[in-house]
C-alpha cells in the first residue's frame, strides 16, 4: 500500500527529475538570455543554456517512453500500480521541469543572487512546480487523476531529499560546481 503509493508517485515524477541532471551533464554553449541584463543583472545567467534545456527536455520525454514500455512488467514484478505517460504528459513533465528551473533563475537574478547561489526551497521545488503546472495545462485530466493528493504529498516530501542527495553526489563527482 505505502510502497505502491511511493512507487507510483516517484514513477510519475521521473520524467521531471531527469531533465535537470541531464542539463548539468549536457549544459554549456549559448546562454538562453544571450548575455542580456536587466537593471545591471543578468536576465537568467550563464547557467541556463539552450543545449542544457533541449537535452534535458528530450531526455525526460525519452525516459517517459521507456517507462511506458517497461511499466507492465515492473508493475507486475513489484505488485504496484504505476502510471503511464501520454506524450503530452511526458512533454509537460520534462519541459515544465526545465521551465520551472529557468523561472527560478529569473527570480534569483531579480533578487540579486548570482549564478550558483543557493536558495533553499526554491532550488529543490522549482522544477516540481513547473512540471506540475505545465502538465496540468497540457494534459489536465491525466494530471488530476495521476497526482492524487496522497501522491502529491509524497512528491513534495521526497523531491527535496532526492534533489539534495543527487546534487551532492554530482558535486562530489566533480560534475557540478556547487553541492546544490
Ligand atoms: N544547465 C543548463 N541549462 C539549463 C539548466 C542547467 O545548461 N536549463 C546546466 C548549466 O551548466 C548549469 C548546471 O546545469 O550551470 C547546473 O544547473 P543549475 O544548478 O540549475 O544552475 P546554476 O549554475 O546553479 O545557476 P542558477 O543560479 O541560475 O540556478
Ligand atoms: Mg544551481
Amino acid at each position: 500500500m505505502v510502497i505502491s503509493l511511493v512507487a507510483g508517485a516517484l514513477w510519475a515524477m521521473l520524467p521531471a527529475y531527469v531533465p535537470n541532471n541531464v542539463a548539468v551533464l549536457a549544459g554549456g554553449g549559448r546562454p538562453i538570455d544571450a548575455g542580456r541584463t536587466v537593471g545591471g543583472r543578468r536576465l537568467l545567467g550563464d547557467g541556463k543554456t539552450w543545449r542544457g534545456t533541449a537535452a534535458g527536455t528530450l531526455a525526460g520525454v525519452a525516459l517517459a517512453l521507456v517507462l511506458n514500455a517497461v511499466r507492465p512488467s515492473v508493475a507486475t514484478a513489484f505488485g504496484v500500480s504505476l502510471p503511464s505517460f501520454p506524450l503530452r504528459a511526458a512533454v509537460g513533465l520534462a519541459l515544465g521541469a526545465m521551465l520551472g528551473d529557468i523561472g527560478a533563475s529569473l527570480l534569483k537574478r531579480r533578487i540579486g543572487r548570482e549564478r550558483g547561489a543557493a536558495v533553499p526551497g526554491l532550488d529543490q521545488l522549482d522544477f516540481v512546480g513547473g512540471a506540475l503546472l505545465l502538465t496540468l495545462l497540457l494534459a489536465p485530466s491525466w494530471t488530476l487523476s495521476t497526482f492524487t493528493p496522497a501522491r502529491l504529498v509524497v512528491v513534495l516530501v521526497a523531491t527535496p531529499l532526492l534533489h539534495v542527495v543527487t546534487n551532492a553526489g554530482a558535486y562530489l563527482l566533480g560534475l557540478k560546481t556547487e553541492p546544490w
